[in-house]
Formats: C-alpha cells, structure tokens, sequence
C-alpha cells in the first residue's frame, strides 16, 4: 500500500472514529456509532499492516500476532458477563499503558533513526520518557483498579502517612531524572533514569488507586481511560504515526471530560479525588460521624407490593448495580408496560454512577427496549419524587443514601442522591441489609415510609410482575 493510499485511510479512520464517538453520546444512536469505530479500526488496522511502515519480513509475525490477540479478545467478549464489563476495561487500559511502556523502551534501543539536528533528537527523547511515564502509570493503576472493581483488593482507600509528600518528592525526581536522559551522554546514565522513572512512575499508578475510596472510583476509571488515550496518542509521537497521535488524543480529551462530568455529579474537586482519600469503603456497615442510623425496617411482600403499584397514579423506578447482577432489566420492563397499560405514569430515575460503569443502567434499559423518553437524568427528576406514589429502588443503595445530606460526616456527604425518601412510598428492593459501594450503611432503610423488599431482584419482580 502506498503512503498516499495509507494517508486517505487513515484521513477516512479519523472521521469514522469522530462519527463513531458523536453516535455513542446518545442510546438511541450508539449501536451505529460503535459499528462505525469498529469499520474506522479495521481500516486503520489494515492501512498499518500492510503501509510501508511494516517490512514485509515482519508481516507474518504481525498476521500471526493479530490472530492470537484477536482471539483472545474475541473470547474474552463472548465471555465477560455484563456486571464484569468494567473490570474488563480496566485490564484493557492496562494493555494499552503497557504497550507505550514497550514501545517507549524499544524505540530507545532502536538506534536506526538518523536525526537531522539536536533538537529533533531531543525531543524524540522526550516523547520516549513522557510516553514510557504515561503508560506505565496507565499500566499499574489500571491493574490496580482492575482488582478493586472486580473485588480482589478491598474498596477501602489505603493512605500512606505523607502521601502528598511522597507523590510530590516522586514528581521532583522524575522531572530531575527527565533532564539527565535528555541531557546526557552516557548511554549508562540515560538508561538508569529511564529505568529509575518507570519504577516511579509503576509505583505512582499503584499509590494512586490505592487511595481512592469506594464511591470514587467512577472517577478513577474514567481518568484512567483518559490517560490510556494519552499513552497511545505518546505513542503515536515516538512512533511518528498521526493516525495514533490523533486517536489518542480523542480518547484522551473526552476520559478527561468524563471524568468532569463524573466529579460534577458527585460534587467532588477533581484534584481531591486524585489526591485520594475522599470516599471510604470495604466494610459492610462502617460508622457515619452521628452514630450510624437506627431503627427498625419495615418489609413488604411481592403481592403487597404490587397492590401498592397498583393503587398508584405515579411510579419512579430507580435501577442500580442490583438489577444488572440479578439480570432483571427486562423484568422491569415487563411491569413497566403492565402498569402504562393501566394509565399509570412510570418513569426511571437514572444517576450518573448507578452501577459500575457511566451509562450502565441506560444501555441495560435500552436492550430490554424500555422507551428512551421516560428514563430521565438525576437532575431532570429528582424535584418530582414529592408528587410520586411510589418510587422503587431495583438493587440500588449508595445512589439513594439520604446520609449524602443528611450526615456531614458521612463518605459520600455531599453527593447528588435521588431523593426517593421524598416519594409517598419508598420500596428498596435488595438480598440482605448489606452496605453498597461505598461500604456506608444507608439509613433511608429505616425512614418511616420505606418498605423493605428482600431477595433477588429478578426473582421478586417477576412475582411483583405476576401479581400485578
Ligand atoms: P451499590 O451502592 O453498589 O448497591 C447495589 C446494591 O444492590 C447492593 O447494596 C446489593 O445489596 C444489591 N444487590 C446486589 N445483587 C442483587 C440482586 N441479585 N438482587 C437484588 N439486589 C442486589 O450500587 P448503586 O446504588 O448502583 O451505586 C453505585 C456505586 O458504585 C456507587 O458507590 C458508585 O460510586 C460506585 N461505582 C460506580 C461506577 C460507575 S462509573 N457507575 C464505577 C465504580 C464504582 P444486597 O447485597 O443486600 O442484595
């Protein structure tokens, strides 16, 4: 293939990829935008491998190569249930801060380029270490997160005595270290920074996610998905691929937009969360600072719930992790049309971080083919439970903590919550009194107007569902 030829293809990726990203900001169009990323990457694949960049004594490893990782990615789909999505992209973010960490380090050994002055030199040396620096912080911090979300680490943050200190001092050192590689002579000198840096820089990832609290980490995923764009767009640097640089970038600036859009909806300052030790998590009932809530919960039966559903004129459901573990998303459908059918209003109340990954419950409600026009934002719904009859809670419990205002002192004080207690009726569908998340105990479960649905969300809707 020509380079002309691979310059229109790559021309043709980057607009697809752009086409593809606007098609995923809404449910009703994301199927076709992630179809258009999908042909965007396969074009960019093929211009790649078979450009003049590739020898062609390299094409059968690289064929051979691709068919191994195409399988086990292939594999790996298939398999991953829909609650472990999240943990599946973690360990891909990793994949992607590890392949900048290698080819940062072998386009150091590679000493075929001829640079035409110093300064290009130079600052191909800077696009090594930055590019090595980004991926490897991308590499062990999305390991890491990879273990707190699939729950192999404890959600607890683990805070170092001076950790501001000890991330300050490691900055200073890798700049300090930066000047001697660029700077130096000695192939010895360059190569102990590079080295010293990485070990830093591995180390840094790991302290980082370590220190962020159970309900933070929406934030710390959606950062990590934004560094691992700017691990491939430094790899595009060093490798002088445009196409790379500007993928990179693209994924870079809108993970860094998530992760603003995150923080605003938890009322969180970015560098806080960042800092760490925002939100606490790990046990199953930890102490808020009045003492944790007391009293007793009121359950409620399947039939009883389904009389209350249907006296009611209005109906706010608000899904969460629950309903994508119990799988109960067309269950929920299913009342849903029951109730509409009966003239009764029913509306989903959606929070930004309900579930493990942003947009979980939506893509969970749109493939059971729940209509788009009645799931509503926290923000467009929330003012509305006073007015409601019954709002149900499907397998959510920190998006609805009324602690979040009620407590100062609670993990989560000051996150945007929906305000389900306001309904006349609150019914919280889970398996046992177990914390969520975040690890807090949630006291709208004692709230005089709350009922208590215990067992498995599917299970007990399809009885709701039969009774209705
Ligand atoms: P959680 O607070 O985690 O609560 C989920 C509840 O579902 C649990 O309390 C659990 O109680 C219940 N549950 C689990 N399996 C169930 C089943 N089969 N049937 C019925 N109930 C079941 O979830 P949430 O309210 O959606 O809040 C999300 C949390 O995850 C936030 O803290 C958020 O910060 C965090 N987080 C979010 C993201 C993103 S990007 N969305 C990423 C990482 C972390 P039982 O065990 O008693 O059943």
């Amino acid at each position: 293939m020509s380079l002309g030829l691979v310059t229109v293809s790559y021309i043709g990726a980057i607009i697809l990829f752009i086409l593809s990203l606007g098609g995923l900001s809404n449910p009703e169009t994301a199927r076709r935008g992630n179809w258009l990323g999908v042909v965007g990457m396969g074009i960019a694949g093929f211009a790649t491998v078979f450009g003049p960049g590739v020898a062609a004594i390299g094409l059968p490893f690289i064929i051979v190569a691709m068919a191994i990782g195409g399988t086990v990615g292939l594999y790996a789909a298939k398999k991953v249930q829909m609650t472990q999505m999240p943990e599946l992209v973690a360990l891909m973010h990793s994949l992607v801060g590890l392949a900048a960490c290698t080819i940062g380090y072998a386009s150091r050994i590679d000493t075929s380029t001829v640079f035409a002055t110093a300064a290009e030199k130079s600052i191909h040396e800077i696009e090594i270490y930055v590019g090595i620096l980004i991926g490897a912080v991308t590499f062990s911090g999305s390991i890491v997160a990879f273990g707190k979300l699939s729950g192999k680490i404890g959600g607890k943050p683990v805070l170092l005595p001076g950790r501001h200190w000890i991330n300050l001092a490691a900055l200073v050192v890798v700049i300090l270290f930066g000047f001697v590689f660029v700077g130096t002579h000695s192939a010895f000198a360059a190569g102990f920074a590079l080295f010293v840096m990485t070990a830093i820089a591995l180390g840094f990832g790991v302290h980082m996610v370590m220190a962020i609290g159970g309900a933070d980490m929406p934030v710390v995923v959606s950062m990590l998905n934004s560094y691992s764009g700017w691990a491939a767009a430094a790899t595009g640097f060093m490798l002088s691929n445009d196409l790379l640089i500007v993928t990179g970038a693209l994924v870079g600036s809108s993970g860094a937009i998530l992760s603003y859009i995150m923080c605003r909806a938890m009322n969180r300052n970015f560098i806080s969360v960042i800092a760490g030790g925002f939100g606490s998590g790990g046990g199953t009932v930890a102490s808020t600072a009045s003492g944790g809530p007391v009293g007793e919960v009121s359950p409620i039966s399947a039939a009883e719930t389904a009389e209350l559903l249907n006296e009611s004129k209005s109906v706010i459901i608000v899904p969460g992790y629950g309903m994508a573990v119990a799988q109960a998303q067309h269950t929920v459908n299913e009342i849903t049309q029951k109730l509409r059918a009966k003239g009764i209003q029913v509306r989903f109340g959606i929070h930004p971080v309900a579930g493990r990954m942003p947009g979980h419950m939506n893509v969970l409600l749109a493939e059971a083919k729940v209509p788009y026009d009645i799931v509503m934002e926290m923000d467009e719904i929330n003012a509305d439970f006073p007015e409601t009859d019954v709002a149900i809670v499907i397998g959510a419990n920190d998006i609805v903590n009324p602690a979040a205002q009620e407590d100062p002192g609670s993990p989560i004080a000051g996150m945007p919550v929906l305000e389900v207690w306001k309904a006349k009726t609150s019914i919280v569908m889970k398996r046992s009194m177990a914390s969520g998340y975040a690890g807090i105990d949630n006291p709208l479960f004692y709230k005089e107007n709350n009922r208590m649905l215990f067992g498995d969300a599917k299970k007990m809707l399809e009885e709701v569902a039969k009774a209705i």
